[in-house]
C-alpha cells in the first residue's frame, strides 16, 4: 500500500493485524463519542492564513521540560505495543530517537525499561499509572532512574478502565476470548509470523521483572481491571512527587481546576488529555479543553496536550490553543503496525514536513511564533479570551 499521508497508515495497520488488537487501538469507551470529536473538534480548529512574512524555512526544534526537542513533538505511552509490532516499544523509542525527540515507554509495555533503555537509547520517559500495589510502583520508579529515565508520565485519568464495549464484540475481551485471538491470529500470517513468533516473549516485561513470573497477554485485561485504585487522591502521590527527583508529568488533565491543583502539587507539566477517548465517553474533546486550561496555568509548567492529533496541521493547532508540545498516540501506533521502526520514521518526516508548510503559511518562523494570534475567527478584542474559542474556535 501507498503511503502518502500520515493517515494512511491507519488503513495499513487494519489490513496488517489481527482485529481484536487493531479494535483495541482504534476503539474508544462507549458509544466513542469523544474519541470522534477529538479529531472532530481540532479539525474546526481554523489557522489565520498570513502572506508575505518571510516565514520560509522554519525551524522546529523547541526545548521543553529543559531538554532540547527537534520538533515539538513526543510519542506518548501505549500499553501492548509489542503486540503491534515485534519488540514495539523498541522499534517505536529507535525511531523516536533518530528523530531526536522523546518517548514514553507506558507501564503496561512487553518490552521492559531494561530491555528499551537498552535496546534504544536516547530520550527515553517512563510513564506510571497509579496501582493498588504501592511496592510495585516503587519498584518501577527505581528501575527508570537506574535505567537513564529522568521523566516521569504520571498518568491520573485512569482510576478505572473505561468501558470499551468494541474491546468485546472484536474478542480482546469477553467470553472465548483467547480462542477468538487465535482464530483472528491465523488469517493475519505476516502478523503471526513477526508478532507471534518472532517477537517473542510477548508478556508484561516490567511486571514480569516484578511479580517474578511470566504473565501472558491474555492477563492483560484482567490485570488493568484488578490493579487499577478507583480511591486515589492527590495525597497519595505526594510520597512520588517526594521521591522522584527527575520531572514529574501528570497527564490526563481535562479540566482547569485540575491543571492549578497539578501546579500547587509541584508537577512539572501536564498533559491535557481525555486518553484518546478511551476513559470517559462524553469527556470534552481535548482541544476545546486546552485553552482554558493554558490560561489557568499561565506559563508556570509545561503544557502538553494528546488525543485527536493525526497531522502536522493538527500539531500546530493544539499549539495555536496553547500547547507547548504534543503527544501522538494513535497516529504512531499504526504507523508501527503497518511498517515497524520504519512506519514511525515515515509518519515523523511527514509531521515535520507538514508542519514546515503550515508555518510557513501562517507566517511563523519557529515554533515559538505559533500562539493565539495564529487562530482564525477571533476578533483582537477576544483573542486570548479563551471562553471565545469553546466550539473550537
Ligand atoms: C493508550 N494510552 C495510554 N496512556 C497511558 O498513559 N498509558 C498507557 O498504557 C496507554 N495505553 C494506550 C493504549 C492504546 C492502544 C491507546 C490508543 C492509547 C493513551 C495515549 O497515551 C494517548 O493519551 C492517546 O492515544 C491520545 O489519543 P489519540 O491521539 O490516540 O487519539
Amino acid at each position: 500500500m501507498i503511503i502518502s499521508a500520515p493517515t494512511d497508515f491507519r488503513e495499513a495497520a487494519r489490513r496488517r493485524l489481527p482485529r481484536f488488537l487493531f479494535d483495541y487501538i482504534d476503539g474508544g469507551a462507549v458509544t466513542e463519542s469523544t474519541m470522534v470529536g477529538n479529531v472532530d473538534a481540532l479539525q474546526r480548529v481554523a489557522l489565520r492564513q498570513r502572506v508575505l512574512k518571510g516565514a520560509g524555512n522554519p525551524s522546529l526544534a523547541v526545548t521543553v521540560l529543559g531538554q532540547p526537542w527537534a520538533m515539538p513533538v513526543a510519542l506518548g505511552p501505549v500499553g501492548a505495543t509489542g503486540m503491534y509490532a515485534r519488540r514495539g516499544e523498541v522499534q517505536a523509542a529507535r525511531a523516536a530517537g533518530l528523530a531526536g525527540i522523546p518517548y514514553a515507554l507506558s507501564t503496561v509495555s512487553v518490552a521492559s525499561i531494561e530491555e528499551v533503555a537498552r535496546d534504544a537509547p536516547g530520550q527515553l520517559w517512563s510513564q506510571l499509572y497509579v496501582l493498588k500495589d504501592r511496592g510495585y510502583m516503587r519498584n518501577a520508579l527505581d528501575r527508570a532512574w537506574a535505567a537513564g529515565m529522568r521523566t516521569l508520565v504520571f498518568t491520573v485519568d485512569m482510576p478505572t478502565p473505561g468501558s470499551r464495549y468494541r474491546d468485546r464484540r472484536s474478542g480482546m475481551a469477553g467470553p472465548a476470548a483467547t480462542l477468538r485471538q487465535y482464530a483472528q491470529a491465523l488469517r493475519h500470517p505476516r502478523w503471526a509470523i513477526d508478532v507471534g513468533l518472532r517477537g517473542r516473549p510477548l508478556s508484561f516485561g516490567n511486571i514480569e521483572a516484578y511479580v517474578g513470573h511470566s504473565m501472558s497477554m491474555a492477563d492483560y485485561t484482567g490485570f488493568l481491571a484488578r490493579n487499577f485504585d478507583p480511591t486515589i487522591h492527590w495525597r497519595d502521590l505526594e510520597w512520588v512527587r517526594q521521591d522522584w527527583k527527575g520531572a514529574l508529568i501528570l497527564k490526563g488533565i481535562l479540566d482547569p481546576e485540575d491543571a492549578r491543583e497539578a501546579v500547587r502539587f509541584g508537577a512539572d507539566g501536564i498533559i491535557v488529555s481525555n486518553h484518546g477517548g478511551r476513559q470517559l465517553d462524553g469527556a470534552m474533546p481535548t482541544a476545546t479543553a486546552l485553552p482554558t486550561i493554558a490560561d489557568a496555568v499561565a506559563g508556570a509548567i509545561a503544557v502538553l496536550a494528546d488525543s485527536g492529533v493525526r497531522s502536522g496541521i493538527d500539531v500546530v493547532r493544539m499549539m495555536a490553543l496553547g500547547a507547548d508540545a504534543v503527544l501522538l498516540g494513535r497516529a504512531y501506533i499504526y504507523a508501527l503496525a503497518a511498517r515497524g521502526q520504519r512506519g514511525v520514521s515515515e509518519l515523523l518526516d511527514l509531521i515535520a514536513a507538514d508542519m514546515r508548510v503550515t508555518m510557513t503559511l501562517i507566517g511563523a518562523d519557529r515554533p515559538g511564533a505559533i500562539t493565539r494570534d495564529s487562530l482564525a475567527g477571533l476578533p483582537p478584542s477576544v483573542q486570548g479570551r479563551s471562553e471565545a474559542l469553546r466550539g473550537g474556535g
